[in-house]
């Protein structure tokens, strides 16, 4: 089973962003992580289309761009045309789920359902069989350099027990506070993808610290 690693955009430095974007190509990361945030779903606003491009125009990994905004569906064809992969939509922000997670699909993107740390997994019970990807947020979005929240690890087990009883090819992806300390046990309870901002783009050496991370998980 293969694990990887998304470090996340977020933490880069903007002024660097294409230093930063060769890092991650020439690192042992698998996905780039884009957080597209609103100021209205969140309490923070990110960045949006001519960064994403931007992103795309060195990227030579997967584009897993994660949105926490309302009305993401006004938007999917968007994401699409500046390149996004798999595209993430927040279960809290999409009254009409199933029809979103159908959009993404037929814009030929892999779809993605991210759940906020309140929300049960239950939730998804319905609609895992058509995801190929659920982001349990570690932290509360918005932000990034917030401290883990441990009852995801609990969280992650339920799930790896839906996707196994549905029969779904859905990958766990955790998201928010990963470091060296959780990433091994979020590994053992069943998490496929694994986000880091911060503790990647903080430390001295990035690039080794990716492939630090990635030893962690590696299951050989
Ligand atoms: C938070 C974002 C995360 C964030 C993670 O709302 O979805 O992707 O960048 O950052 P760290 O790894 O610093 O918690
Ligand atoms: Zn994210």
């Amino acid at each position: 089973m293969n694990k990887f690693i998304a470090p996340s955009i977020l933490a880069a430095d903007f002024a660097n962003l294409q230093r930063d974007i060769e890092m991650v190509n020439n690192s042992k990361a698998d996905w780039f992580h884009i957080d597209v945030m609103d100021g209205v779903f969140v309490p923070n606003i990110s960045f949006g289309m001519p960064v994403i491009s931007a992103i795309k125009k060195h990227a030579t990994k997967t584009m897993d761009v994660h949105l926490m905004i309302v009305n993401p569906d006004k938007y999917i064809a968007d994401f699409k045309k500046v390149g996004a992969n798999i595209l993430t939509v927040h279960y809290e922000a999409c009254t009409h789920l199933h029809r979103t997670v159908q959009a993404i699909k037929a814009e030929g993107m892999k779809a993605g359902v991210s759940l906020n740390p309140h929300t049960p997994i239950a939730v998804l019970e319905d609609i895992i069989a058509d995801l190929d990807v659920v982001l349990i947020m570690s932290v509360n979005p918005g932000f990034g350099g917030q401290s883990f929240i441990e009852n995801t690890y609990k969280k992650v087990e339920q799930l790896k027990h839906l996707i196994e009883y549905s029969d779904s090819n859905a990958l766990i992806e955790i998201d928010g506070g990963v470091t060296d300390q959780n990433i091994e046990q979020l590994s053992e309870s069943g998490a496929d993808v694994f986000v880091a901002g911060s503790f990647v783009f903080r430390s001295e050496t990035p690039l080794e610290t990716i492939g630090n991370l990635k030893k962690l998980i590696s299951t050989e």
